[in-house]
């Protein structure tokens, strides 16, 4: 059920149950970190592969030490500018968290999430809560208590409802490399922000078979429509006669036949809006029985970066 009450999220996680979380980013499948019965619930609900590591959320940096060991300044300085916020660092993992959690890697992914009912839910718990997006594995993730009660029904007991999320695409995620910072997944807080914090970051080479990043398939983030990504809208809808077409742009209509759905993400060409409309209007177009979705690359910069990473996966 959607409900507000964190009281109701309390009892089910105390049970080991899984509940959907609203989160600044995207909403979670959350389960009690420490709790291996959990953590299996959340990869069977989302039909995760297994090798596929989840994000800890805790409640503040001060936690940060009952879920991570040997802890580089970088990250408590990265920590301290962005958290609570959409910033992921992965780091040493300490021996409590379950191997479940971090896919039998060294390794684990913390993070303190920004939205108020999940502070204050994260705050009546003595454990964090173990999180992937709350959508089932490869689709788009979800950005309201709506989308995640579409996929899952009644599966889940509790669906915490915090409306729609804030920034609408997932956190950034920095791992450690020797001590180095590095870029594994571009998020709501853009490389350029911070490296305006930390110097140059490098950015992980990514690949299906890369074990450092394993989540980062190319195929991700998907539409059951089939999608296309394009720098050319016009020119692409000529190869598609007779189809019925969705379109999702950044700015601008484009100047197509009125039978042709449009999403435009931001009118005004502001690229945080963009980020925050994506997914929404990924589900809309998703739901409007198309034959194909075209979307327009965005310019490469900023969260742009971002989310021409996502509208890629999306489109393999
Ligand atoms: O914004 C977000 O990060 C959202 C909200 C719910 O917090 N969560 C999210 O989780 O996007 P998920 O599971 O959909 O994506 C987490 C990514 C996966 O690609 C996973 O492979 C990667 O984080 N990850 C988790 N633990 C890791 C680790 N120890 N090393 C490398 N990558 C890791
Ligand atoms: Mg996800």
């Amino acid at each position: 059920m959607l409900t507000r009450d964190i009281n109701l999220a309390i009892d089910s996680l105390k049970k080991n149950e899984v509940v959907a979380i609203p989160t600044e980013t995207v909403y979670g499948l959350a389960g009690n970190a420490f709790s291996e019965i959990a953590i299996h619930k959340i990869f069977t609900i989302k039909k995760r592969p297994l090798y596929n590591p989840l994000i800890v959320h805790i409640k503040s940096i001060e936690y940060l030490e009952k879920v991570a060991v040997d802890i580089p300044e970088t990250a408590y300085l990265l920590a301290k500018y962005f958290w609570p916020g959409p910033l992921t660092l992965v780091l040493k993992k300490h021996p409590e968290v379950s191997d479940l959690v971090s896919s039998g890697k060294p390794t684990v992914a913390v993070r303190v999430p920004n939205h108020s009912l999940t502070l204050s839910l994260l705050d009546s718990l003595e454990f964090p809560l173990a999180a992937p997006s709350a959508n089932p594995f490869g689709s788009i993730s979800p950005t309201s208590a709506e989308h995640v009660f579409n996929y899952f029904g009644t599966t889940l007991d509790v669906i915490l409802d915090g409306g729609e999320c804030e920034r609408g695409i997932e956190s950034t995620i920095i791992g450690f490399e020797n001590n180095e910072p590095v870029l594994y997944r571009h998020g709501s807080i853009s490389i350029e922000e911070i490296e305006i914090k930390i110097g140059k970051i490098k950015i992980h080479t990514k690949n299906d078979s890369n074990p450092d990043a394993p989540g980062m398939l190319s195929r991700h983030y998907s539409p059951s429509t089939k999608t296309y990504l394009t720098n050319n809208v016009t020119e692409l809808i000529k190869t598609f006669p007779g189809k019925k077409i969705g379109l999702l742009m950044f700015q601008n209509k484009a100047t197509v036949g009125d039978t042709i759905i449009q999403e435009i993400l931001s009118e005004k060409g502001d690229m945080t809006i963009a980020a925050q409309n994506l997914y929404a209007a990924l589900h809309r177009l998703d739901n409007c029985n198309l034959d194909i979705i075209i979307a327009e690359i965005f310019p490469d910069e900023g969260l742009g970066k971002t989310i021409n990473d996502r509208l890629k996966r999306a489109s393999k």
